[in-house]
């Protein structure tokens, strides 16, 4: 665990009230336990403040309407726990994972009746910024369900399918079905080819990633073109760059794709100017001057 990991402190929110993380207990009868049947985001803070929260929310009421879950709380509820909760942690730089069950009941497939879903909120630290930026990444079948745009805790291919990563000395992998790229088990990619940009469109066979939409508006603003669109296999092998982005990770540059080098098997001129950009934007609203 690295410093900043470790400096992460631990009170929790769970149904209405703060605890430590050591006292916040589920019932085994919960959906999220039984069927996996919630959804759940990921939201980075910076100095304090959380990061792209407005989409993220947003996002989240996609999810919950994509398996028919009532939203218990307003944008300005979520907005106020969420705050208080990197507050009692100490606020800095943090990531809020948050998640959603449809609650408590008698087991069986269908939904329950009257049933108060569970809201359940923790942060975390977020990863250190690797000295040595690039990473090893393999190519895996997508092995995943048809609603891919949900971002559901039934999150058993993508931990099947990060842990054959990890098997490989890789730190992702990168998923395909019939010979077109969908995204990493917990990342979306980005392919540079002769100075071109792409990445996959949005569709229910990924998911619309926060950092992916941030990515596309701060090339476009820079006047560096990105294509949204279905990218092959044969193009991921003859990519230039590639780059995988979460809401954790930011923008990261894969170097190795299946033990081969990518490009020149260093980050490439684009992932440096791509990352600059986001450092930057980064620390405009760490001081408040962007949203
Ligand atoms: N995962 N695709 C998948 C399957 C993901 O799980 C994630 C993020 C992304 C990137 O989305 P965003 O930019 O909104 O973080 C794409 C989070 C970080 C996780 O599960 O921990």
């Amino acid at each position: 665990m690295s410093p900043r990991e470790s400096t992460a402190v631990s009170t929790v929110y769970l149904n209405g009230r703060y605890l430590p993380v050591e006292e916040a207990t589920v019932s085994v009868l919960d959906r999220g336990f039984l069927f996996g049947d919630g959804v759940y985001e990921v939201v980075p803070v910076y100095g304090g403040r959380l990061f792209r929260l407005a989409q993220h929310l947003a996002r989240l009421d996609q999810s919950l309407a994509g398996i028919r879950l009532a939203n218990p709380f307003s944008r300005e509820e979520w907005s106020a726990m969420l705050r208080d909760l990197v507050a009692r942690n100490g606020g800095g730089d943090l990531s809020v994972y948050l998640q959603l069950t449809r609650g408590v009941a008698k087991r069986d497939h269908a939904f329950p009746a009257g049933v108060t879903p569970t809201v359940f909120a923790m942060t975390s630290g977020l990863p250190a910024r690797p000295a040595q930026p690039g990473v090893a990444a393999i190519l895996a079948r997508d092995i995943r369900w048809d609603l891919c745009h949900i971002k559901a805790i039934t999150l058993l291919p993508n931990a099947l399918l990060r842990q054959q990563a990890a098997e490989a000395g890789a730190v992702e992998a990168i998923l395909a079905r019939h010979d077109v790229v969908t995204e990493g088990a917990a990342s979306n990619v980005f392919i540079v080819q002769g100075g071109v940009v792409a990445t996959p469109p949005k569709s229910a066979q990924i998911l619309p990633g926060i950092t992916r939409d941030l990515v596309v508006d701060l090339l476009g603003s820079a006047g560096i073109p990105c294509q949204q669109r279905l990218v092959t296999l044969d193009e991921l092998h003859s990519a230039n760059e590639i780059w995988l982005t979460s809401s954790t990770r930011e923008v990261v540059p894969v170097v190795r794709l299946e033990g081969a080098g990518v490009g020149a098997g260093t980050p490439g001129p684009l992932w440096h100017t791509v990352d600059r950009i986001y450092q930057d934007y980064k620390q405009r609203f760490r001081e408040g001057r962007a949203d």
